[in-house]
């Protein structure tokens, strides 16, 4: 697949099952993360990978974190399951470098660009997978649990796997709505 048809073409995939990607797919992946632009190279991130058991250890910290944040037993509940719906779960993390320079916001977005770099890389090998957020990215104490400090913040969970079924193409979409002239 060329690049362009990769870009107009990518699709977010929920629905994965094993194989996930491992190996030389992975570190293609991971390389990828680390080609995302980077303001002074200050390489303001971190990645945390759940896989296998490594899944299920997510889930506990996030229903632990669910149930100190007093969220209800359904979510708590589902919070435990969360890791389990793809077999590879990337935890990208921010990692602020204080700098005169390159602001927190520029450090965020480098790492939210190599959310998408790693789920490009992933779709560019037959991978497929999708970026999550929701409450979990914004509770402390999780990011605690995870070892990270006041300097991180959890950009997303990427969700990787191979799709069980091939995703939609990509609904149509208009630039001319979007754009317009100075
Ligand atoms: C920062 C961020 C957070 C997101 N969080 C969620 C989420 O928690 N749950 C979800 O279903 N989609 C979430 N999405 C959207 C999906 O990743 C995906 O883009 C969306 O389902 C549309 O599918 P598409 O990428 O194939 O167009 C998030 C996207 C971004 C950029």
């Amino acid at each position: 697949m060329d690049a362009l048809t990769l870009l107009l073409e990518r699709r977010s995939t929920a629905a994965l099952a094993d194989p996930a990607p491992a190996g030389p797919a992975l570190e293609a992946i991971l390389r990828a993360a680390l080609r995302a632009p980077d303001f002074l190279r200050l390489r303001p991130y971190r990645f945390l990978l759940a896989r296998g058991e490594g899944r299920q250890r997510l889930g506990a910290l996030m229903a632990a974190a669910a149930e100190r944040a007093g969220r209800g037993p359904d979510t708590v509940a589902r919070a435990a399951r969360m890791p389990l719906r793809a077999p590879l779960v990337v935890v990208a993390v921010a990692r602020h470098r204080p700098h005169d320079i390159v602001s927190r916001f520029e450090q965020h977005l480098t790492a939210g660009c190599a959310v998408m770099a790693m789920q490009m890389a992933a779709q560019a090998q037959g991978f497929g997978g999708i970026w999550r957020s929701g409450w979990p990215m914004f509770d402390r104490n999780l990011h605690h649990a995870l070892n990270l400090t006041d300097a991180d913040q959890i950009v997303g969970f990427l969700y990787l796997g191979t799709p069980t079924t091939p995703p939609d193409p990509p609904p149509a979409a208009d630039p001319a709505a979007f754009v317009e002239e100075l």
